[in-house]
């Protein structure tokens, strides 16, 4: 994720930034720079990779001054380069901003400009906003990002300077977070706690629209809509620890708690008008009718997304999909011609095993489509196609948003099919957009339950081994739940079709043996519940995760986690969530380390 740190007052600007990017290192990063306004003139130095090497630039060049902007780049447009990289200016390079978000009207905003005579150098949306900045200017730089930043679509974090007004500072916001910091020698504008905490305690949350304007003097003012407003300031006591993980305890569970707000981001670049629009990202109608087979590929988490990805394709396109874990394929792939498609889904886009199925299909001139969560990984770089995950980077090993957002783009992908193929007409399409845009409240819902989930970890936290069970999608996002609690609990846990367990496994049922059972698919609820009576009469401690219209399996099962409704085929999105928090709340209480677990790690770059 993006990190920006800003600084306006009586130091050296390019020290306190610098110091304040290397703690928003752990936040991921592809690219870094810098700009001040040194003598009213504006001076900016970037680079790729890591911070080091702009550390080396501005050793051979500094810029000095007091007033500067800072950024660590996470690519999500562009390939993660020089040029792409932050702060961005206006043709004229006298204004420079930092940016974290996604402009969504920025192609319509960038003819406009073009029109006007404005040049572009970058592939990002941030550029668009600095020559708005330009021409807009009314001589003042905090009126005219009030003005500017309503005519964006979109999310952003900003910070902007310029050498038209030297000794100002401007940081606004809609979506994504930004904070100041009030310290004794001037103020911080910065993406999270703690780039300042090495400087000040004092913090001021920037809420969605409004403006902070920061002088040279170290006094500030904060607008919205063109009126003040008073804001509190808030004394952090968080450790420098802590404060990296946003006050939780673990990244894990951090990341769990992003789930609603990454969904919101996935959307933004995949829906126009409630209606879902790949653009260039997917295939024409005659593309996929030439297609004589589709494949999916992928290990761990990211298969079990294909699993479920490929029934909602197979619905979408009414023809057999094959999913196949990557690290078996690629030994055994006959089928797959120069007519197929296969689609890859990696969160870090360089998993040797599903690069190598990649690479013989690219070899065997198949099209391949990647669902990825890194801009400029291998697998992007390597596929015919791209479809960003847009989940920002996952620190804990064990995969909970780069799940989530996998799920989503391939329904996108589903639903952008079969709307091509005339599957689906466009009120159908519409409906579940909204419905999708509707999820990121329901995942909310979900973590009321977070306090009953940890109860029942305690009693699981002392097995040996457990069941989870499930009929059809039901049975995929099982397999999810049973890897996750493997991964960092170290417990065995055993993922399998409900209607199974009474070929053989059942002899392993005895008193005590935790059994969770999903139940999100209504027309297989009642076959569900039979299952669960089964168990509990061999002395299972049974556990059942439900859709909310049955909360009367409450007399079934020992415990009941029950989840907000929508449709059948995408109740995997809300299923996933109490089966993460049950991972994460057992590997707590078992004293692992969570986001570190044993034998893992997070890219698995050999075979
Ligand atoms: C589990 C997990 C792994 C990965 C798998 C593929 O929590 O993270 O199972 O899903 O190693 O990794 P990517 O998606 O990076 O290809």
């Amino acid at each position: 994720m993006c990190g920006i740190v800003a600084y306006n007052g009586k130091s050296n600007a390019q020290e306190r930034i610098i110091h304040g990017l290397e703690k928003l290192e752990y936040r991921g990063y592809d690219s870094a720079g810098i700009a001040v306004v040194d003598n009213g003139a504006l001076k900016y130095v970037k680079s790729a990779g890591r911070l080091q090497n702009l550390k080396d630039k501005l050793e051979q060049n500094p810029v000095d001054g007091n007033c500067g902007i800072g950024h660590t780049r996470w690519a999500t447009h562009g390939v993660p380069n020089e040029i792409n990289s932050h702060p961005h200016l206006n043709t004229k390079e006298d204004i420079a901003l930092v940016h974290n978000g996604i402009i969504e009207n920025f192609s319509t905003l960038k003819e406009e400009l073009i029109a006007d005579g404005y040049t572009f150098k970058t592939e990002t949306d941030t550029e668009v906003i600095a020559n708005l900045l330009d021409k807009h200017y009314d001589g003042n730089l905090s009126s005219t990002v009030e003005k500017v930043i309503s005519l964006l679509r979109g999310t952003f974090a900003l910070a902007i300077i310029s050498s038209r007004d030297p000794g100002t500072l401007v940081a606004a916001r809609r979506e994504n977070p930004l904070i100041l910091g009030i310290a004794e020698d001037g103020v911080f504008a910065a993406s999270d706690v703690p780039a300042l905490l090495n400087y000040t305690r004092d913090v001021i949350y920037i809420e969605n629209d409004e403006v902070a304007t920061i002088q040279n003097d170290g006094s500030y003012s904060i607008r919205k809509f063109g009126e003040e407003v008073e804001k509190e300031i808030h004394h952090i006591e968080w450790s420098m620890e802590s404060a990296s993980k946003d006050g939780f305890d673990h990244f894990m569970i951090k990341e769990i708690y992003e789930q609603p707000k990454v969904l919101k981001d996935c959307l933004l670049r995949k829906v126009k008008n409630d209606f879902v629009d790949l653009g260039e990202t997917s295939f024409t109608k005659e593309e996929i009718l030439g297609f004589d087979k589709i494949y999916m590929s992928a290990c761990g988490t990211a298969f079990h997304a294909s699993e479920i990805g490929k029934r909602a394709i197979e619905d979408a396109i009414g023809k057999e999909v094959t999913a196949e874990i990557a690290s078996e394929f690629k030994y055994n792939m006959p089928f797959l011609t120069e007519n197929s498609l296969l689609i890859i889904v990696s969160q870090s886009g360089e998993t040797l095993d599903t690069l190598t199925v990649l690479r013989e299909a690219k070899d065997r001139g198949a099209k391949v489509l990647a669902i990825t969560n890194v801009v400029g990984s291998s697998i992007d770089r390597e596929s015919d196609k791209v479809i960003y995950c847009d989940a920002g980077p996952e620190i804990s090993v064990a995969s909970t948003k780069a799940y989530s957002t996998q799920l989503l783009s391939l329904y996108l992908l589903a639903l952008d099919f079969g709307y091509k193929l005339g599957t689906y007409d466009k009120e159908f399409v519409t409906d579940i957009v909204k419905e999708f845009e509707s999820l990121p409240e329901k995942v909310e819902k979900m973590f009321d339950s977070r306090d009953s989930i940890r109860e029942i970890a305690k009693t699981i936290a002392n097995k040996k081994s457990m069941f989870f069970l499930g009929r059809g999608l039901d049975y995929l996002s099982a397999k999810e739940g049973a890897l996750k609690l493997k991964e960092i609990s170290y417990i065995n846990a055993v993922a399998m079709p409900s209607g199974e367990l009474k070929h053989g496994s059942i002899a392993l049922i005895e008193e005590g043996v935790p059994v969770v059972t999903l139940l999100s698919q209504m027309e297989l609820f009642e076959k569900s519940i039979s299952n669960i009576k089964e168990i509990k009469a061999r002395g299972a401690y049974t556990i059942a995760i439900a859709s909310e219209e049955n909360s009367a399996l409450r007399s079934v099962a020992d415990e009941v986690i029950l989840i907000p409704k929508t449709h059948d085929m995408y109740m995997p999105l809300l299923a996933v969530l109490p089966q993460q928090i049950l991972a994460y709340e057992t590997s707590v209480i078992l004293g692992n380390d969570v986001d570190k677990p044993r034998n893992l790690a997070k890219s698995v770059t050999v075979e």
